[in-house]
């Protein structure tokens, strides 16, 4: 397999946007400075994603997520990969209305060097992201299955299975576009209805569980390196068994240590 690092160039927002109809976008989560480096120049973009209260903190959803854990994660991942692009996502309650997102938002721009920020909403929330680009921030939107109205939806439902939910998708894609977004999440929706939005936009679209025809694609990265066992998703695709590897070696460091085979010789004072 080759590795495409040598080829890395730092993304902006032009860059991003202007990678539209010509590359396809990559962009993984990251909530560490150690795997943040790993992840660093390899894909175009590193979010920290507030999936982490759910595979790094163990909670149910991404609901009580708060923004001091979001910072605290960000500033680990702007620590451990300084060359790339980095997104905190707006936690559950952080962006309820225009004032309040723009308080919170120039919070982590102060405290954190994330190069934009995400938000989920459609039409919605598309006067919140208004204020938000108006005032020099950042913003990537999100859309179709979004994991924070979770409690208010009654579930994690794929969308776009309607002509009126397709309707209602492309309407919320082109407010968060009109609302000054650079980018937009496309998260479990029907592949032919996220072909369309991609279509219907000219900002980059970034699926995941929305089909081969968005502009990119995003992953969590514990769910495609095999570390979250407790299920997985149909879109996701396992490019490592990381949870059996990490538990092969450390049963074998237990054996290891019991047999008083570790440490050895090389491996003392
Ligand atoms: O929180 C997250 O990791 C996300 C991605 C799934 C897009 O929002």
């Amino acid at each position: 397999m080759s590795i495409i690092k040598n080829e890395f160039e730092k993304m902006n927002i032009t860059k991003i946007k202007n990678a539209k109809n010509k590359y396809k976008l990559t962009m993984i989560t990251a909530y560490d400075a150690l795997f943040a480096n790993l992840f660093e120049e390899l894909a175009h973009m590193i979010l920290v994603g507030d999936s982490l209260n759910m595979s790094f903190a163990g909670k149910k959803d991404t609901l009580s997520a708060t923004l001091e854990q979001m910072i605290y994660h960000t500033k680990a991942v702007c620590n451990g990969a300084k060359n790339s692009f980095v997104i905190l996502d707006m936690p559950f309650g952080t962006y309820i209305n225009k004032d309040e997102a723009l308080k919170n938002a120039v919070k982590v721009y102060n405290e954190t060097n994330a190069a934009a920020i995400k938000i989920e909403g459609g039409e919605d929330k598309a006067y919140i992201i208004e204020h938000l680009t108006k005032n020099s921030i950042a913003v990537m939107g999100h859309i179709g299955l979004m994991p924070q109205y979770v409690r208010s939806e009654g579930g994690y439902k794929v969308r776009g299975k309607t002509k009126e939910d397709e309707v209602q998708l492309i309407k919320d894609a082109r407010a968060v576009e009109k609302a000054g977004a650079f980018a937009l999440v496309i998260e479990g929706v029907k592949s032919e209805v996220a072909k369309k939005i991609s279509q219907s936009v000219s900002i980059p679209t970034i699926g995941i569980g929305a089909g081969k025809d968005t502009d990119g694609q995003v992953l969590v990265w514990s769910d495609m390196l095999g570390f979250f066992e407790e299920f997985k998703p149909k879109f996701v695709r396992k490019y490592l068994d990381g949870a059996s590897l990490v538990k092969g070696a450390v049963a074998q460091y237990r054996q290891d240590v019991e047999k008083e085979n570790f440490p050895n010789k090389e491996e003392e004072y």
